[in-house]
């Protein structure tokens, strides 16, 4: 396997992702890696959700639904583009923010935390050769994608890691 600073020095993006998702032990260093994340106070101010298979399909479907809210009628082209987007990659791991009341750690620094577990994991996952991508966009900040996604009121995406 790759040495950290190789890692660390070589991570670049891959947009372009095909199967297979990883599995088993590759997957599960990319979540320790997550769990290895600075954190003020250790609070890990963070959850992630796993998407595989028909999940993604699911996560299309909400994609179309926050972007209904905000247009005249879609056409079936719009439609088809926006359901694609999560199946540009085998697995999609959302990195969520959940802030909890400290006095000690403001909202940032739990944001910015969370934020360091994404880049943990698809540093972890270069390392092992598999391809990752940070992705946001407005979708990540829309009420009706957090809502279906079953985010709390104290909780915010990061990214969306397309692995
Ligand atoms: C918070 C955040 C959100 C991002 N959102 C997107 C995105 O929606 N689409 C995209 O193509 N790149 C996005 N990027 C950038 C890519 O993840 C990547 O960093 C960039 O393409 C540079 O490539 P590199 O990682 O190989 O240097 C985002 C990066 C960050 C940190």
């Amino acid at each position: 396997m790759m040495d950290a600073l190789s890692a660390l020095h070589g991570r670049v993006s891959c947009p372009r992702l095909i199967e297979p998702a990883p599995k088993g032990e590759t997957l599960r260093n990319i979540q320790k890696a997550a769990f290895r994340a600075a954190d003020h106070a250790r609070m890990r101010p963070w959850r992630f959700l796993m998407l595989e298979g028909d999940s993604k399909n699911k996560l299309g479907e909400l994609f179309i639904k926050a972007a209904s809210s905000k247009s005249e009628e879609l056409t079936d082209k719009q439609k088809q583009r926006i359901a694609s987007k999560p199946l540009r990659a085998p697995m999609i791991m959302i990195v969520i923010a959940s802030l909890k009341q400290n006095p000690k750690v403001p909202d940032i620094e739990q944001i910015i935390s969370a934020g360091a577990t994404a880049q943990n994991m698809i540093t972890a996952a270069y390392a092992q050769g598999v391809g990752a991508i940070w992705r946001t966009g407005d979708i990540a900040y829309d009420q009706i994608v957090m809502d279906g996604l079953g985010l709390s009121e104290n909780e915010q995406i990061v990214g969306f890691l397309y692995l």
